[in-house]
């Protein structure tokens, strides 16, 4: 297949695309390097001996990508640009709602423009809400989002489903990650956060690596096994790989499906720390501080969905995925570099 990452540079989309090209996809990314660069890409093509073609465009600009979906033949959209960051989309909701809402229209009108039936969305656990029972199943209601990033989540799956629902010819896989973590065990390419890492793991290998002086666990007093948070992380190459398993999904079904990727266990930040400490025999500074806001206490996926309709589960455990993610970081200090 041919396959449109939109936001292919980024985390997730460069380990995806490594994926696609290791099974046989043709590889086609738009990306604006808002929040990533050039170089992911190129590490992509060292690793996989494939070639991609790239388009530097923002995808809320209707005329650029259509030029895109006019030059190519595009079998499946795989949507992952979006702005990310929790906190900063408190402080600057018209700048997510706008990028992240704007860029899903675009691609839809291309879609229907140019008589694309598949697109896969990168949606996230944050859709179940505070409210939540775990494990999250996908059968539960979405809402009660706690951010403005979450809600962009939230109204980019009603925006799909209401596509799909008028128009009966296309196919709509939503998948919701939960702790995406780790790296491509060749360390060329992984996560790459500008600026302090809002998220968990980036901020252990940047301790680990000497780059920041201590991470500050958020909270030791909640209800859990050891009075930390407890999430389900799962590595970016699993992750990847539900990719791979959900354009199959897309090109054989219609309508729209909800898959959690996760790995169905929860880990708590401190087994993240020790386990983190024993893969890679280094050590994490760390102290315990305030809780963050937000933050809920435990959240973890049933993954028994994924398992049933699309045949993916998770393969890589707790110390792989420290592993990985060290790799890439001590291999790469400064990430890519200047973004
Ligand atoms: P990322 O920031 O590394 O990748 C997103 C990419 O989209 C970046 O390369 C960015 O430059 C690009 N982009 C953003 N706006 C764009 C625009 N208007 N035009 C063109 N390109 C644009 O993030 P990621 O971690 O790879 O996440 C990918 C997707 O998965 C996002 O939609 C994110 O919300 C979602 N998600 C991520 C996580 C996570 O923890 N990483 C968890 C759940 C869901
Ligand atoms: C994990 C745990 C923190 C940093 C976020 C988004 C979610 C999804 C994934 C996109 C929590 C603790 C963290 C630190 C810490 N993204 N922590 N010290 O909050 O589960 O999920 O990313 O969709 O929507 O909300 O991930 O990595 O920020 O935090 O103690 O310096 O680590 O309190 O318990 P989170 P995270």
């Amino acid at each position: 297949m041919k396959v449109l990452l939109a936001g292919g540079a980024g985390y997730i989309g460069s380990h995806t695309a490594v994926e696609l090209l290791q099974a046989g996809h043709q590889v086609v990314v738009i990306d604006d390097y808002s929040n990533s660069c050039p170089e992911s890409l190129k590490r992509v093509k060292k690793i996989t001996g494939k070639d991609i073609k790239i388009y530097e465009a923002d995808i809320k600009r209707k005329d650029a990508i259509r030029r895109v979906f006019g030059e190519n033949q595009i079998d499946c959209i795989i949507h992952f640009a979006g702005l990310k960051a929790v906190g900063e989309s408190i402080k600057e909701p018209i700048r997510y709602y706008r990028n992240n809402i704007d860029t899903t229209l675009t691609l839809l009108e291309c879609m229907r423009g140019f008589g694309v039936k598949n697109i896969v969305f990168s949606s996230s656990a944050t859709v179940y809400g505070e409210k939540c029972t775990m494990p999250c199943l996908e059968t539960f209601g979405r809402g009660n989002c706690t951010n403005p990033y979450g809600w962009t989540k939230y109204m980019i799956e009603q925006i799909l489903e209401d596509t799909a629902k008028a128009h009966p010819d296309i196919s709509v896989v939503l998948l919701r990650y939960f702790n995406p973590v780790g790296a491509h065990a060749s360390g060329l390419i992984g996560e790459d956060p500008q600026g302090i890492p809002n998220n968990l793991m980036p901020y252990v290998t940047q301790v680990a690596v000497g780059k920041r002086e201590k991470l500050t666990v958020f909270g030791g007093d909640y209800a859990t096994p050891d009075g930390t948070c407890r999430r389900d992380f799962i590595h970016v190459m699993d992750l990847a790989n539900a990719h791979l398993k959900a354009i199959e999904y897309a090109a054989n079904h219609k309508g729209v499906e909800i898959f959690n990727v996760g790995t169905g266990k929860p880990y708590s930040v401190l087994e993240i720390i020790k386990t983190f400490e024993a893969a890679n025999g280094v050590k994490v500074n760390y102290e315990i501080g305030p809780r963050r806001d937000g933050d809920l206490p435990e959240v973890w996926a049933d993954a028994g969905k994924a398992a049933r309709l699309l045949g993916w589960q998770a393969h890589f455990n707790l110390a792989d995925m420290c592993r990985d993610a060290w790799c890439w970081q001590s291999k790469n200090p400064q990430g890519y570099g200047k973004h």
